[in-house]
């Protein structure tokens, strides 16, 4: 067991008022969970699988469901990260004015990629979906802190400015040492070992997306061309009537007996 670990049942007890309350200004329980999450992540620094089956149990919710909410976030890490998380947008107007500049100069910078941490524990670095700060591009967040108009002297200024502790924004708790990746093998998760026949051979969940990225339309040919369904129709009228790739998935899958 880590010490992080042995350490959680003293920080559930210490942060449950904190939790009542906040469970407290909601109409519905499960209203609360993102609160909770954030309140255990400032804690922790990520958000553990002990914090999300606490907070599920008192939202009256199942871990699953926890998790299924939390893992839709960028604004949560599912595993241990840097003391400084940096996630650069790479939505459209982030790209539009020179995100794949500036996501460039920090792997450069930091060397490490996508989904990655520093050797000494101190930067992870994400690129990530559009932060809704598009008239500020190119923007991220550290440590969900926003920075906008990045340029290359912002971000030496900034990279030093944490490296010798005077940053603005304060580091991160890191209750436990972040591994070199966060990535999660999602192959290997899926029952049996497989993704379902519409998702073969698309990208790693992993990977945000983002300009260029073909998960969708290779999601589409598996299920039109690749006799995934008896699909008669164009690939414009699967995109406008998902409802009726879905009806025509299930009857195939009852047919098949699944
Ligand atoms: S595209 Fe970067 S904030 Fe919207």
């Amino acid at each position: 067991m880590t010490e992080r670990e042995q350490n959680f049942p003293a920080l559930l007890e210490r942060l449950r008022p904190r939790c009542e309350q906040i469970i407290a200004q909601y109409e519905r329980k499960r209203s609360a969970l993102l609160p909770l999450m954030h309140l255990f992540q400032r804690h922790e620094g990520y958000v553990s699988r002990e914090a999300m089956e606490a907070a599920a149990e008192m939202v009256g919710i199942t871990p699953a469901e926890a998790e299924g909410t939390v893992s839709f976030y960028t604004l949560f890490y599912r595993r241990p990260v840097g003391k400084y998380m940096l996630q650069v947008c790479r939505g459209l107007a982030c790209t539009i004015n020179g995100a794949e500049d500036i996501m460039a100069y920090f792997r450069e910078k930091l060397g490490i990629g996508h989904l990655q941490t520093t050797a000494d524990g101190l930067f992870s670095y994400e690129e990530v979906e559009c932060l809704a700060a598009c008239d500020r591009a190119t923007c991220m967040q550290v440590n969900l802190e926003f920075v906008y108009d990045l340029t290359p002297q912002k971000i030496d200024a900034m990279l030093d400015d944490i490296r010798a502790g005077s940053y603005a924004v304060a580091a991160m708790a890191q209750t436990e040492a972040p591994d070199r990746t966060w990535q999660i093998p999602q192959d290997k998760q899926v029952a049996g070992g497989r993704k379902s026949r519409g998702a073969a051979g698309v990208p790693s969940p992993d990977n945000a997306g983002g300009v260029g990225d073909r998960s969708g339309v290779i999601m589409l040919d598996n299920i039109i061309n690749r006799n995934v369904i008896r699909f008669t129709g164009t690939r414009e009228r699967a995109l406008l009537e998902p409802r009726d790739v879905v009806e025509r998935v299930d009857e195939e899958g009852a047919r098949a007996g699944h």
